[in-house]
């Protein structure tokens, strides 16, 4: 249990709710590879921080069968080649030998086994001549050559795998998941479990028939936010965390709408409104927990805030033609949805030009399109940009005057500490 608590840390564990669908499926599909060898590919997708990675952490901890489980992050490799397979290669020993241990030589040692490290050696010497196309076929390779000589069933959990496509830049590499497919259809012991967050990434790699991993996964698992009795169970258990009274349902209720039921969301306000309710020792009401959702959204030193805008600013940074995406995404925020004619209305464009900039725009995954017309993927997203750049209002009920005033010295407070 070494490695997971590493990458799932404690407090997280204990305030984990719900996902009792995916975690069933997962079981049952880990159930028939182990004692039927039937192998059956998932993939996770969903918004970033919607539980992803948690749903895997959580499986890992729970896990009593006979198999290895390895988890990797691609978010947190880099895509280069040598650096990629080495990566990957020792974070599969790392697990099966539940050894944080750095060097790879040390982690191959441990095995005794001659034959992989005589291939592991000639992998080392691959690494020199940057034998690109080589060391990634290895490396995908290596948990079926692993499983074999253990002789135990390899679960491989490959986290943000859009990633991946950032290989395909590098010589002798013309897709990579072609590689990854190929190395996949060629083993038998070694199951798969991939997430992504940029969903119009991974819908294409996932599901487009001319894509190479088409028909090999055998189950797209899209996750949602949570429900509202999902919601009201998490934040019970925050509030029980932080030794705060547990709220009425009302409190409850509004504190699901603020944050739609999006796990990440619906923590972080809690956590805000917990903080100045010790703070200033406010009781908890629907104002407090309005002004709670208002001061993540718009404070620079906000956790929200700070999140939307990376968000924001890095799905644009890989797209071209940034400022007339970011015009066309303030008219969407303006109008909710919008269709290509009014865009052509709002901005004086053709047609020809919008279809474009909106093409660009859904591959960043900000924006979907729903019939005729285009809106956020995410709501809170679209509420962030409302209130930065358009200066609207997150809601147009505004308290009543003295809570307002209240508020304002509040904040005039809050922003002093
Ligand atoms: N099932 C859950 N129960 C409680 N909190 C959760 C759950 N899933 C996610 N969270 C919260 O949301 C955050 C983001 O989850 P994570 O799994 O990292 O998202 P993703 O991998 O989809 O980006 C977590 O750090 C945790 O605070
Ligand atoms: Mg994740």
């Amino acid at each position: 249990m070494v490695l997971i608590n590493d990458v799932y840390a404690k407090d997280k564990q204990e305030l984990f709710t719900n996902r009792v669908k995916e975690l069933a499926m997962i079981e049952s599909v880990i159930e028939s590879f182990v004692e039927k060898g039937v192998r059956r590919h998932l993939a996770f997708l969903g918004l970033r921080r919607i539980g992803k990675s948690l749903i895997l952490f959580e499986y890992i901890k729970r896990n009593k069968k006979e198999v290895i489980i390895v988890y990797v992050d691609l978010k947190k490799t880099s895509m280069e080649p040598q650096f990629f397979a080495l990566e990957y290669i020792k974070k599969i020993l790392q697990w099966t030998l539940n050894e944080k241990e750095e060097e790879l030589l040390v982690l191959v040692n441990k095995l005794k086994n001659e034959d992989i490290f005589d291939q592991l050696n000639k992998f080392l010497r691959d690494v020199k001549e940057r034998n690109n196309f080589n060391l990634i076929n290895f490396a995908f390779s290596f948990p079926e050559l692993l499983s074999k000589h253990l002789d135990k069933k390899i679960v491989v959990c490959i986290d943000e795998f859009q990633e991946i496509l950032g290989a395909n830049k590098y010589g002798g590499i013309d897709n990579i998941v072609d590689i990854f497919r190929s190395a996949l259809q060629s083993q038998s012991n070694t199951l798969y479990f991939i997430t992504g967050s940029i969903i119009t990434t991974m819908e294409k790699i996932c599901l487009e028939d001319k894509s190479a991993l088409f028909l090999h996964l055998d189950k797209v698992i899209s996750l949602y936010n949570f429900t509202k009795e999902d919601s009201f169970q998490l934040i019970n258990k925050i509030f029980k965390r932080e030794g705060v009274k547990a709220p009425n349902e009302n409190i409850l209720l509004e504190i699901f709408k603020v944050s739609r039921g999006h796990v990440f969301y619906l923590t972080i306000v809690c956590e805000k409104i917990i903080e100045l309710t010790k703070l200033f020792d406010f009781g908890i009401d629907d104002n407090l927990i309005k002004r709670a959702f208002l001061i993540e959204l718009t404070n620079k030193n906000a956790r929200l805030y700070n999140y939307f805008n990376y968000i924001f600013e890095n799905s644009l940074e890989k797209a071209r033609g940034k400022t007339s995406l970011k015009s066309i995404l303030l008219k969407i925020a303006n109008r909710e949805r919008a269709s290509n004619v009014e865009l052509c209305f709002d901005l004086n464009k053709r047609a020809g030009e919008i279809q474009t900039l909106l093409k660009r725009l859904m591959e960043t995954d900000l924006i979907i399109k729903e019939g005729r017309y285009y809106l956020y993927r995410d709501g809170l997203l679209r509420k962030w940009v409302r209130t930065f750049f358009l200066g609207i209002d997150i809601d147009n009920k505004t308290p009543s005057k003295n809570t307002e005033e209240l508020f304002s010295q509040l904040e005039e407070k809050y922003l002093r500490v």
